[in-house]
C-alpha cells in the first residue's frame, strides 16, 4: 500500500450509513458574570429542547425558547410577529403575558407590501423569521418571500420587509431576526446573514448587541447522507438591531460595564 492510499478517508457518505450517529460534546466558553437578567443567553444557542410552542410540523418552525430568552431579556411591552407561521413567539408571549400581534401572508398580511403596515400602534419589540430565500417553500402566492425567482428579487422585496419592520418599531425598539445561509442548487452560498445586516443597516437600523450563534438542532437535513463531500452548516443567527430613541418605559438595559 502507498502512502498515499494510507492517508485516504474512507467515503464519508458510505461511512456515514455505517457509523453509528454520534452527539458530540463540546465544551463551551464560561459565561462572564454579569447583570443579564438571563444569564444563560449567550451568543451561543445551543440548547436542544424547542420548548412547548408553535407547532413543531410547521415547515421552518423555529422553537420558542430563544425567542422567550430574548423577550425576558429585553422586556418590551408590546411584540409583532408578521410571519408568524405556527405562531410559536405569539404562544410564548401569551406565557409572558405580553400584548402580541401575529399575522403572516397566510392570514392576508403581506409584510412586504411597498405601502407599510399602516398599523394604528408601534411595537417595542419584533420578531421576524422570514423564509430563507427559497430554502423551504412556504406557498403558492408571488407575494411569499419563498417564490423570488431571483436572489435580487428576493433582496428588493426583502428590503421592504425591513424597512416596513423599522417603521412599525417604536423608538428604541429592537427588531430580531434570525436568518440563514444556505447553499442553493443553482446560485451556491447564498449569504443572507450579510444580506439582513447590509438591508437592516440602510433601513437606519443599528446592532443593539452581539448576534446570536442558533444551533441547529433538529434540522431535517442532519439527518440525510449525501454524496457530495461539503461542510456542513449546523447553525442560523439571529441578529437584533435597535432603532434611534428610548423606550418610554420599561426598558431595563444596561450598557456593559466591566468592573474587574
Ligand atoms: C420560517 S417561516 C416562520 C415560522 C415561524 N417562526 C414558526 O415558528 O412557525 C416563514 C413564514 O413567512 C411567511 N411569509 C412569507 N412571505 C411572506 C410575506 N410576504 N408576508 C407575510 N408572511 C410571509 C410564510 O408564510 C411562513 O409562514
Amino acid at each position: 500500500m502507498t502512502a498515499h492510499h494510507s492517508l485516504a478517508l474512507p467515503n464519508p457518505y458510505y461511512a456515514s450509513r455505517v457509523n453509528k450517529r454520534s452527539h458530540a460534546i463540546a465544551r463551551l466558553p464560561s459565561i462572564p458574570k454579569n447583570g443579564s437578567p438571563v444569564p444563560h443567553l449567550t451568543s451561543l444557542y445551543h440548547f436542544h429542547d424547542p420548548g412547548d410552542y408553535g407547532d413543531r410540523s410547521y415547515p421552518g418552525n423555529c422553537g420558542g425558547n430563544l425567542i422567550r430568552d430574548l423577550l425576558r431579556y429585553f422586556q418590551p411591552h408590546s411584540v409583532l410577529d408578521p410571519m408568524m407561521g405556527s405562531g410559536t413567539c405569539g404562544d410564548v408571549c401569551l406565557e409572558l403575558g405580553i400584548p402580541c400581534r401575529s399575522t403572516d401572508l397566510k392570514t392576508g398580511f403581506d409584510a412586504c407590501d411597498a405601502d407599510g403596515y399602516q398599523l394604528e400602534q408601534t411595537f417595542d419589540f419584533i420578531w421576524a423569521h422570514p423564509p430563507y430565500w427559497r430554502m423551504k417553500l412556504y406557498s403558492e402566492s408571488d407575494r411569499c418571500l419563498s417564490r423570488c425567482r431571483t436572489l435580487d428579487e428576493f433582496n428588493l422585496r426583502y428590503a421592504q420587509f425591513i424597512r416596513n419592520c423599522a417603521q412599525a418599531l417604536s423608538p428604541g425598539g429592537h427588531l430580531a431576526i434570525l436568518m440563514g445561509d444556505y447553499a442553493d442548487r443553482s446560485c451556491g452560498q447564498v449569504p443572507l446573514v450579510y444580506h439582513t445586516k447590509r438591508l437592516a443597516f440602510d433601513a437606519g437600523l443599528d446592532q443593539a448587541c452581539t448576534d446570536i450563534i442558533r444551533f441547529s438542532h433538529g434540522a431535517t437535513s442532519s439527518r440525510k447522507a449525501y454524496r457530495s463531500s461539503f461542510i456542513p452548516g449546523l447553525h442560523d443567527v439571529c441578529m437584533i438591531f435597535k432603532k434611534a430613541g428610548s423606550l418610554s418605559s420599561g426598558e431595563r438595559l444596561v450598557e456593559p460595564k466591566v468592573v474587574d
